[in-house]
């Protein structure tokens, strides 16, 4: 049996330069009968390696293994091994996927963002004639990338509780959507005629309609509402290929619906495909009867020590805090006192800013350490800077750019700057859409993204947004086995097909399990598209 006979050990950065041997990633096996009784492991012990994810190598033949000389009558080990974990049992690893044509991994090196033109640079492994494979292990983590034969001399077919044959179809990440708001009552259809009709969004705000609108629904719905409206929204994300997305309350502002907006998030999570990670935005604007600065001191007096309190009992799990700095909302120095009060928390700073107007708010989040900011439209250069010497990630939401015919956000300017830019769908009643790769498409055409950098935008970088880049984001040998199978010759008919994505997505894939298969009537006889 396989686990009885090798060892896994991963070879550290710092071990392969020790030896001259410049790959990235080297996992080894060692026949257990070689390995000492205690300590370290040679190298020269090794019998099969998969060394890059390319290639199945025995020591003594090796190419990159040679310049370690001899020791112990074999090889000498410059950087001996010490085993990081052993092989697991037969039938003990979840998923196999083969025979890909190309597996995009977005990044592989471990990079926790693309910023500027690293944006433009994908990972993308190709073998047209389909030759690619991905394993997850029993945590759904990916345990091997490369190409069948590598994968397969590591992993034996016997071992996988479940075997996928992708033949000629495209493997890439879960797509990150940055920025929804999916939990809320009442729709708000009249206003989108209002707004065809001329009116603007603070128009329609300001008589009393557009967020405030969505509160009074909110608040009169029961959890269970609540909680009936936003897993078929779910739903359509994951059909889409949306894997982890971030979702804020909002639309309660008061403690009790803030709670119980957060609550239904809690009770959507074991329900859900969707990962989800919770902002509290208990700040998205002014209740009916306060000023905007009655409404500061309760969020940070009130709403903010119950959150804690229910996180401290472990009810409430929340990454994030959010504010809508807006003229006529929270101003930036109101911003600034709710956002620092909720990073005394340990939240996450992660914002509404210069969406309407320019106010200078992208300077003070980067001065506090925001991990992001969203829409932008009028970030002054200053503040494009900022964000991109102090790694806050530029959250771009094409969709409501467009429903509300904004300028665009100058997403070409902060890429230059060396910024890292994420798309969202910013899905809410006014912007009802829950599609990263209409976004993506929305992205590319409207602000000038490339197809290249809309896909880093709604992975890597996205993941970054929400601090979730070191297990999410990106195909990579020890993360989250969140990935999308696509019935396509390549990634870019993701975006390319517009509205298309639910025909051409086939599987979705969450911590190696599929949790989403295209109806078989997408792919009924002379349904399917020939390419
Ligand atoms: O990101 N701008 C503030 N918040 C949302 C809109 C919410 C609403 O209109 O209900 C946004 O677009
Ligand atoms: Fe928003």
């Amino acid at each position: 049996m396989h686990s009885e006979r090798f060892i896994q050990y991963t070879v550290r950065m710092a071990e392969l330069m020790a030896s001259s041997i410049y790959w990235p990633k080297c996992t080894v096996m060692v026949e257990a009968s070689r390995r000492p009784a205690a300590g370290p492991v040679c190298l020269g012990d090794l019998t099969r390696g998969v060394l890059a994810g390319q290639s199945v190598v025995s020591a003594r033949q090796s190419p990159v293994l040679r310049g370690t000389s001899q020791c112990c009558g074999v090889w000498r080990c410059t950087g001996c091994l010490s085993p990081t974990r052993e092989l697991p049992s037969a039938a003990a690893m979840r998923l196999l996927l083969h025979s890909a044509r190309q597996v995009v991994q977005v990044c592989s090196d471990g990079q926790l963002a693309l910023r500027g033109a690293e944006m433009g640079r994908l990972a993308v492994l190709d073998r047209p004639d389909g030759g690619l494979a991905v394993a997850v292990d029993s945590d759904g983590k990916i345990a091997a990338i490369g190409s069948n034969e590598s994968v397969l001399a590591a992993y034996p077919e016997s071992s996988f509780e479940q075997v996928m044959d992708v033949s000629g179809q495209v493997l890439l990440p879960g797509l990150v959507d940055a920025h929804t708001h999916p939990v809320w009552a009442g729709d708000r259809v009249n206003e989108f005629a209002m707004k065809l009709a001329g009116a603007s969004y603070m128009e329609v705000h300001q008589a009393g309609g557009g967020i405030n609108f969505t509160v009074e629904k909110t608040r009169a719905a029961s959890e269970e509402t609540l909680l009936k409206a936003l897993l078929p929204r779910l739903q359509r994300m994951i059909s889409t290929g949306t894997t982890l997305a971030e979702c804020k309350s909002g639309y309660g502002l008061d403690t009790e619906t803030e709670v119980k907006m957060l609550r239904v998030l809690e009770a959507a999570r074991p329900r859900s495909a969707v990962e989800l990670s919770s902002t509290f935005c208990g700040a998205h604007s002014v209740p009916k009867g306060k000023t905007s600065s009655e409404a500061t001191d309760t969020v940070i007096d009130g709403m903010l020590p119950e959150i804690k309190r229910l996180r401290d009992l472990g009810e409430l799990s929340v990454d994030s805090i959010d504010v809508f700095c807006e003229k006529g909302v929270f101003s930036v120095e109101e911003t600034s006192r709710i956002l620092r009060a909720g990073k005394d928390q340990g939240l996450l700073l992660n914002f509404h800013g210069e969406e309407l107007c320019r106010l200078n708010s992208a300077e003070m989040g980067a001065g506090l350490g925001a991990a992001a900011i969203s829409h932008l439209e009028h970030v002054s250069p200053e503040g494009i800077g900022a964000m991109a010497a102090a790694g806050t990630v530029a959250v771009i939401l094409p969709t409501t750019a467009y429903i509300l015919r904004l300028v665009a956000p100058p997403v070409r300017d902060m890429i230059a700057a060396g910024a890292a830019v994420a798309l969202g769908t910013d899905f809410n009643p006014n912007a009802y859409c829950l599609s990263m790769p209409l976004v993506m498409h929305l992205a590319c055409v409207n602000l000038r993204m490339t197809m290249a950098e809309a896909l880093s935008a709604a992975t890597i970088n996205a993941a970054a947004s929400l601090g979730r880049a070191a297990s999410h984001g990106s195909l990579e040998v020890g993360k989250q086995a969140d990935l999308l199978v696509l019935d396509a010759p390549s990634w870019k008919h993701l975006i390319y097909q517009f509205g298309e994505a639910a025909h051409i997505i086939s599987h979705v894939i969450k911590r190696g399990r599929v949790v989403h298969s295209r109806p078989a009537s997408a792919t009924a006889a002379g349904e399917r598209c020939q390419y």
